[in-house]
């Protein structure tokens, strides 16, 4: 996924002259603030912290990406303590974007226990829920724990749907042994009938958001546009009988404290028309930085435009149609990548 390649890390400079940095922020809601950040510590005439918020601030102008989340910027130079604990703390709890975290750290809240603490704070549901189980979320999926994941949604989904095909996507398809969450695409061949499914049952936290794909629209051509598929950002809770999670929420010994035995696993659902099942699948393995070149080069080296949904051939103003990643990889005149060889 969108980790800084090594080689990347290892060129950037810490200084900016040595830095090609045009007006194309990718960062600029996190640039914005470290600038208000840096305004403030000169006011207080902190010249250390002002300038740490003032060279983070460069150093993410500089970036081609967007920083989403901790692994952005390891290596990087110019991030320091103060930079990272406000990139830490916040971008790690499911739900809170930059604008959120930004404004708690200016109100003088730095930690998770503060936030959960501040009784005034108005959270969202999803904010609510990645505060409740944020314990576990911050700890990685692990492979075990996709497996039995795996099992549970597709034997909850084939209730619903029997001929329905559900396929892991994501870093887990890549072959990673860890995970942040684990992504499913969902598809059902033949007559439509998924839209109810995700209304249904088995979960902690469902944010679903509904399918608002146009027949015949153009593939978008933004690099990093979300698509347009029905999707839910869920919380799972995965039993796991055995395992003895009590310390989780315990302070008295002796209190008959409620054993945890299950952990809360985010799960993110994707319910694609099967004609477009292979684009999904293609576009949900990702890695992020292999799928937004493969779409820089289907627009620069083909004059196509590909997306999570389709592929538009602007030459000859036709969709391609395609039933597996082999004939998209074909179209677009590419040898074919194997998941795990997708890891960028
Ligand atoms: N993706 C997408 N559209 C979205 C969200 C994600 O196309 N709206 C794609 C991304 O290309 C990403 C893949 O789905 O590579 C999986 O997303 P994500 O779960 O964020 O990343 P992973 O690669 O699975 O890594 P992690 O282990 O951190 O979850
Ligand atoms: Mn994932
Ligand atoms: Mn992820
Ligand atoms: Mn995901």
């Amino acid at each position: 996924e969108s980790e800084v390649p090594s080689c990347i890390a290892r060129k950037v400079s810490q200084y900016s002259c040595q830095r090609k940095t045009t007006l194309n922020n990718y960062n600029k809601k996190f640039t914005d603030a470290f600038e208000i950040m840096a305004e403030n510590y000169e006011f207080k005439e902190n010249e250390i912290f002002c300038l740490e918020f003032l060279r983070a601030a460069s150093l993410l102008k500089y970036l081609p990406f967007p920083v989403t989340r901790m692994k952005d910027i390891q290596g990087l130079p110019c991030i320091g303590d103060q930079v990272r604990d406000v990139i830490e703390q916040f971008t790690s709890v499911f739900g809170v974007g930059v604008k959120t975290s930004e404004k708690w750290y200016r109100m003088g809240l730095r930690t998770v226990e503060e936030l959960k603490a501040d009784k005034t704070l108005k959270l969202s549901k999803m904010q609510k829920a990645g505060f409740l189980y944020y314990e576990d979320l911050v700890s990685c999926v692990s492979k075990a724990e996709a497996d039995a994941v795996t099992l549970i949604v597709k034997n909850t989904v084939s209730t619903f749907l029997p001929d329905a095909l559900v396929t892991i996507t994501g870093g887990f398809r890549r072959g990673k042994k860890m995970g942040h969450d684990i992504d499913f695409l969902i598809t059902n061949p033949g007559p439509r009938e998924d839209d109810e499914l995700l209304h249904k049952g088995l979960l902690l936290y469902c944010d679903i958001i509904e399918s608002t794909f146009v027949e015949e629209q153009l593939p978008s051509r933004k690099v990093d546009a979300m698509d347009n598929f029905q999707k839910c950002f869920t919380i799972l809770k995965l039993y796991q009988p055995g395992i003895d999670n009590s310390s989780y929420n315990t302070s008295k010994k002796s209190d008959m404290a409620e054993i945890k035995d299950w952990k809360a696993i985010r799960v993110d659902l994707v319910i694609t028309p099967f004609e477009q099942y292979a684009y999904a699948l293609l576009g949900w393995t990702g890695s992020r930085e292999f799928g937004r070149d493969l779409r820089r080069y289907a627009s620069h080296e083909r004059k196509m435009i590909l997306d999570n949904h389709g592929l538009y051939d602007r030459r000859k103003r036709i969709f391609l149609k395609a039933g597996s990643e082999e004939e998209i990889f074909a179209h677009l005149g590419l040898d074919y990548v194997e998941p795990w060889e997708r890891n960028a």
